[in-house]
């Protein structure tokens, strides 16, 4: 377990975890990193740890560079425990180093974790001298926890920018120009979608914060590192906290004898005949981080469920939850399903999508055991007309 330079004297010390495949609830399919950064310079630093498991591998990889009790200092940009669980260990070892956190929610939060480790609070604009590098401390309240900062490190015009433009993908490459870029920026896509979209406007702020800033190299606390294509990330995040649209559309559905599919087929026709991209997810095999990621940019979403035992079905319910925890984006809604008896599965998913957020595009649609072909056509002819009418 060695460190990887990754500029003069910085190095990244952190963990790779191939196998994580859910982050509470989040589907991690490409596993992630615990990025922690190590700096050499009169002040012995290290920004950010990893999660509790893996801090022998963080140790070790320290260890490949220095005496890890030589550390003077250790800043917590975060304290969810992915990336302040091993901070207990090496303040531990490190026994006299000084443990920089946001003033406020970050002293508090690593207090309530870890108790008083002598943490020093830290406010916005704040700088600290390594030697002959200094960190500025910039406050990100709510991208995505109360505590989050970044740290920018000068004259490397290096951004410690913690969970902001992370991905959960693990790889040996820790750099953009070696990875699978296309693949690090799906990622990087579901980690805004399922992590940071419900926070858009704080999100908002935080790039406002840093756009007066000269920025070589955003070191986030997951995935790669950002250095040739630093303005790419930067644009779709600002494109993300836009809530700007594609032209697809979110059909979600369950579906136990196919009357609800059909149903979902039907709808799909109406808005393919609109001129737009739907994407059908069958909640029997679609995860929903995957679905919350797609929907991020779409204008609409339509979600279907028959009903089971007087209710919506469980798995369209989880949806809906995580649905409506991490929505940012406005959108316009269809609540659909079949039934046998009772039917009540369609008005209960037009409830729970009603929010500030979404807006019925019309009531909700149901069908009694198995449509029609004149019913799946009067289903297409009322959602196209709806849509004319938008
Ligand atoms: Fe990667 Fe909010 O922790």
């Amino acid at each position: 377990m060695k460190a990887m330079r990754i500029a003069e004297g910085v190095y990244w010390v952190g963990a790779i975890d191939w196998n994580l495949r859910n982050f509470h609830g989040y589907e991690t399919e490409k596993g992630s990193t615990y990025n922690a950064y190590l700096i050499i310079d009169e002040k012995i630093t290290l920004i950010d740890t990893v999660k509790e498991p893996f801090k022998e591998e963080m140790l070790a990889r320290i260890s490949s560079v220095i005496d890890p009790a030589k550390i003077d200092v250790i800043v917590s940009n975060h304290a969810e425990p992915d990336h302040s669980g091993a901070l207990p260990y090496i303040k531990s070892i490190a026994q006299n180093a000084t443990i920089y956190a946001a003033a406020g929610a970050g002293v508090k939060d690593l207090t309530a974790y870890f108790g008083d480790l002598g943490y020093v609070g830290v406010k916005a604009g704040e700088t600290l001298s390594l030697g002959k590098r200094t960190l500025t401390f910039v406050p990100t309240p709510m991208v995505h926890w109360p505590d989050n900062m970044v740290s920018l490190m000068t004259p490397d015009n290096i951004l410690f920018s913690n969970d902001a433009f992370g991905q959960h993908y693990a790889s040996d490459e820790r750099f953009d120009t070696e990875c699978d870029l296309p693949e690090a920026y799906i990622q990087a896509r579901k980690y805004y979608a399922n992590i940071v979209q419900p926070y858009g406007m704080q999100t908002g702020k935080a790039l406002a914060a840093l756009s007066g800033l000269k920025i070589d190299t955003i070191c986030p606390s997951h995935g790669v590192i950002w250095t040739q294509h630093i303005p790419d990330i930067l644009a779709l995040y600002q494109s993300w906290v836009a809530n700007e649209y594609d032209d697809t559309v979110a059909i979600v559905y369950d579906t136990m004898w196919h009357s609800t599919e059909a149903m979902a087929h039907a709808i799909e026709n109406a808005f393919l005949a609109a001129g737009y991209k739907p994407r059908l997810y069958n909640l029997h095999y679609c995860h929903n981080s995957d679905i919350i990621a797609d929907a991020m940019t779409a204008k609409y979403i339509a979600v279907g469920s028959p009903t089971l035992n007087n209710n919506m079905m469980p798995s369209v319910a989880s949806f809906l939850t995580n649905f409506k925890g991490l929505n940012g984006n406005k959108k316009k809604y269809i609540a659909f399903g079949s039934y046998g008896w009772g039917g009540q599965s369609p008005d209960q998913v037009y409830e729970a999508l009603k929010s500030p957020k979404c807006e019925a595009l019309m009531p909700a649609v149901k069908i009694a055991y198995k449509p029609s072909a004149e019913q799946l056509e009067k289903i297409a002819a009322d959602v196209s007309e709806a849509l004319k009418n938008e």
